[in-house]
């Protein structure tokens, strides 16, 4: 990366923060201003070797934000160290590619952003879930290439949603958020896998259900299964929303993928090695009824080969939180979690509460730092 490709927003600052990547809004700028700081944003639409981010950092630099296509390791965390770093922050929910116990080794508070894109990339769930069911990419290339000669009772026959069975593979904030929109919207029987329950949600869904008896209708449903099996077995779409680790990596994989419905949804959102591509790939190509939404990949920003080729997938290019208000909400809360550290702030903590961030009048606190106990962060009060 050339030098042509960072610019420096607030050259006075006095504290250093680089930004590896432009950022959508202009609040986050404005509050690492008021922070003092100076800032250094990555303008290159190129993914940053680690060696090229660790020349950034230099001899100096007070905290980063970073992205998830990053790998922030060892080396990474040691370059901030040396060059007196106090704070990173993900510009992202998940955080599979930063390690916090190294991080945390050298004192270093890791935020992310969570609760602004909780509906968001429910709704992109919901997206790709139609998208397959009702073959809208097939049919849109169809209408382009000028194929349709007139309406006929057997053009691009799909699925019907309404009345069926969708499971949800780990019911944290964006599984439960995706549930209750295919249960609101097309009354759909939910069954989960998730190591923990989820009462919230399943107080919710049976509520629901009791106001569609009410209204004369059929009501509705929501079981917690006993493993990712049974919710395959059983299950019309199946949406994936664990976190990615080694309990996680290629939990879908060609023994679980026969488990289920030859004409079952299968929708990721979550992190691409939570699916084996290549056994996903050889799947959808002997079960030609069978379909399957992702918005994420295994090897990102490639794919397996024949996925593409597939007419029963739908493909989209990791873009589940990308909307104005969320993306601009992800970068409000990376900078509030630089800094608020740089601040000495405390950490708020409270992952499912972070709104009064994006308000006039924030907390002076750093919105979600995952390691703050561990790095003896206090909490707000
Ligand atoms: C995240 O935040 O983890 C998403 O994958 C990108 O928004």
């Amino acid at each position: 990366m050339s030098t042509n490709d960072w610019r420096t927003h607030n050259e006075s600052g006095s504290k250093r923060v680089v930004v590896t990547k432009e950022l959508p809004g202009d609040r986050w700028l404005e509050i690492l201003t008021a922070a003092d700081c100076r800032v250094e944003i990555g303008t290159s639409t190129e993914i940053l070797s680690v060696e090229e981010i660790s020349d950034k950092i230099g001899d100096q630099c007070d905290g980063v934000i970073g992205q998830l296509t990053e790998k922030w390791g060892e080396e990474l965390f040691t370059a901030l160290k040396n060059a007196g770093g106090k704070a990173y922050s993900n510009y992202a929910v998940g955080y599979n590619n930063v390690d916090v116990g190294v991080a945390t080794k050298y004192g270093i508070p890791v935020g992310n952003t969570p609760g602004v894109l909780t509906d968001t990339t429910a709704e992109m769930a919901v997206s790709l879930t139609f998208s397959s069911a009702r073959r809208v990419v097939e049919a849109d290339a169809f209408m382009r290439a000028e194929k349709y000669h007139g309406w006929l009772p057997t053009l691009y026959l799909g699925e019907l949603m309404k009345g069926k069975t969708v499971g949800v593979i780990g019911a944290g904030r964006i599984g439960c958020a995706y549930a209750k929109m295919m249960v609101e919207g097309f009354k759909m029987n939910v069954v989960y896998f998730d190591p923990y329950p989820n009462e919230y949600m399943e107080n919710y869904i049976a509520a629901y259900g009791e106001f569609l008896k009410s209204q004369g209708d059929e009501p509705i449903t929501c079981r917690r299964l006993d493993s990712v099996e049974d919710v395959l077995r059983v299950a019309d779409v199946v949406s994936l929303h664990p976190l990615l680790d080694d309990t996680t990596f290629h939990l879908m994989n060609t023994e679980r993928l026969s488990l289920m419905k030859d004409n079952a949804i299968l929708i990721n959102a979550s992190r691409g090695p939570v699916i084996d591509e290549v056994a996903l790939v050889e799947h959808c190509k002997t079960h030609p009824d069978f379909k399957v939404g992702l918005d994420v990949f295994e090897d990102e920003p490639l794919m397996k080969p024949g996925l593409k080729e597939l007419p029963n997938v739908v493909i989209v290019p990791h873009i589940a939180s990308a909307t104005i208000w969320t993306r601009s909400g992800m970068a409000t809360l990376a900078a509030s979690n630089v800094a608020g550290v740089l601040n000495g702030y405390s950490a708020w903590q409270d992952p499912d509460d972070v709104l009064p961030f994006l308000g006039d009048n924030p907390p002076q606190a750093a919105p979600s730092i995952v390691n703050a106990s561990e790095v003896g962060l206090s909490a707000y009060a």
